[in-house]
């Protein structure tokens, strides 16, 4: 844990990760005193600013709503942290300007032991440069921890990620560098490890014998608007479902770690992870959103190359090959410009044995992730009253109720946290990342078109619910809607 003489560094301060996330999530640690004792952070980007001008970027995506006096002060003390060094990212004279920066910083501390936390929100083409320039010319040696804290994109498919993550490795030991995927930050995220290994009544119905289908759905309800050059590069397979939604696959259907540590967490994932066979084109849905309700179809988007066949919608359903899953279908799913903002994984469960009742609805668990976190599970209750009937209900764990005072922490804020710490529980081993991409390559590199024709997704109007194909698809997995059971 980092108690004093902690120096910041965010590389893209300029860029939007910094200011819509990374900074406010930094600010939101400083509020709560979470921070290091004196903890100074300095941007650093190509840009050329002065440090007020960086203080207002900084800043402007701190809310005061309610022009909160007592949040303005903060918001101005904070200020007095931040210090702005403008360079390039390939350049040694950059780096050393930077180091000078912050040996200065440091000659202000009272011990001579100094930490380094060096924050990338960066895109991958100055990865490697950065990597290699924060270690050449940045690093503290004089007893004090320097850690890198990076973020997807890690590579474009298992090649190109080995190439990444081994160009970072022969700067930056493993236990040194913190790979982000800001999903493992989310509250409802963390709180899988507990719903699952803190309740008995859960552990019993955890696998084949009671588990029809699981879908872990991720909808937004805009486009790529404006981000098309870095989106079309990638799509949303590689955006969404092969970081985010996978690892919440993994931590939903891992067995128990032998421990609550990092490794041993981790070697549960991964463990999990490699008994997933790489997916099936048969077992894919692709989709792009057209123009509808008045909004722009993705190609409308001015980044988007005309004629792109790039999936802004994909579904596609895991296997697991090992005793506790065979046979239960984990359908991913995720779009762009559908008709809400939801991320949430439901579970349905098996029908009841016919006998005493007939027809009656699939009991299911749904933990949302986001937004109004809840986890709900529906099941049959007697009708009240003088005569038997089972009618769907649910249970409901719907937190702004429950928890009424509570106050659900950033991603990020969690994740700038746990780095601070060392704690690496919510961050994506080497390893990890690897199986992710063997899972995923192949089906990539079919919609790439490195095996022949690209494939044509699917069209859905903006602000639909997606593909029209959808449905017949979550059925041929075995989801049965509350409707038809
Ligand atoms: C990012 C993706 O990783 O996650 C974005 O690149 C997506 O396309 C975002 O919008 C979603 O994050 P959140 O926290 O808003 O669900």
């Amino acid at each position: 844990d980092l108690k004093d003489n902690t120096i910041i560094v965010v590389f893209g301060a300029s860029g939007d990760l910094a200011k819509k996330k990374t900074l406010p999530a930094l600010f939101g640690l400083y509020r709560q005193g979470f921070l290091p004792r004196d903890c100074k952070i300095v941007g650093y980007a190509r840009t050329k600013m002065d440090r007020e001008e960086f203080h207002k970027r900084a800043t402007s995506y701190i809310k005061n709503s309610d022009n909160n006096p007592d949040l303005a002060n903060s918001i101005e003390a904070f200020k007095e942290s931040l210090t702005y060094v403008h360079g390039g990212y390939e350049d040694d004279e950059s780096f050393e300007e930077l180091n000078k920066h912050l040996e200065e910083i440091e000659s202000h501390y009272q011990s001579k032991e100094c930490n380094r936390i060096f924050y990338l929100a960066l895109p991958p083409s100055v990865f490697i440069p950065v990597a290699k320039n924060t270690k050449l010319h940045c690093y503290v040696t004089k007893g004090g921890v320097n850690r890198i804290i990076i973020e997807k994109p890690f590579g474009k498919d298992l090649q190109s990620a080995r190439e990444l993550l081994g160009a970072v490795k022969q700067y930056w030991t493993e236990d040194e560098t913190f790979r982000i995927d800001h999903y493992l930050g989310k509250e409802m995220v963390k709180n899988l490890l507990v719903l699952r290994f803190a309740n008995i009544a859960m552990g019993a119905a955890w696998d084949k014998n009671s588990i029809s289908n699981v879908q872990i759905t991720f909808k937004e309800p805009f486009g790529t608007e404006g981000r098309g050059g870095y989106f079309d590069e990638f799509g949303i397979i590689r955006d969404v479902l092969q970081n985010h939604l996978l690892q919440v696959l993994s931590i939903l259907t891992m067995e128990r770690p032998v421990s609550f540590s990092a490794e041993d967490i981790r070697d549960e994932k991964v463990k999990v992870l490699r008994s997933i066979p790489p997916i099936e084109r048969s077992d894919t849905l692709l989709g792009q959103y057209v123009s509808a309700n008045g909004k722009p179809g993705y190609l409308d988007d001015e980044t988007v190359p005309p004629n792109s066949v790039c999936p802004t919608f994909a579904a596609t359903t895991l296997w697991i090959n090992n005793p506790r899953w065979e046979g239960v279908p984990f359908i991913l799913k995720a779009g762009k410009a559908l008709n809400e903002a939801k991320v949430e994984v439901r579970i349905q469960f098996k029908d009841v044995t016919q006998g005493i009742f007939k027809d009656i609805a699939r009991n299911e668990l749904v933990i949302r992730i986001q937004p109004s976190e809840a986890v709900y599970l529906k099941l049959n209750t007697k009708t009240p009253g003088l005569y038997t009937r089972a009618i769907p209900t649910e249970m409901d764990l719907t937190y702004k109720r429950r928890f009424t005072e509570a106050k659900i922490p950033e991603a990020y804020e969690a994740l700038i946290l746990n780095a601070l710490r060392g704690d690496h529980s919510n961050f994506v081993r080497h390893d990890e990342l690897d199986v992710a991409w063997k899972i995923f390559t192949p089906i990539l590199h079919w919609i790439d078109g490195l095996e022949g024709p690209r494939p044509r997704p699917v069209p859905y109007p903006y602000g639909s619910r997606g593909p029209k194909e959808m449905d017949a698809y979550t059925a041929k997995y075995g989801y049965k809607r509350a409707t038809e059971a």
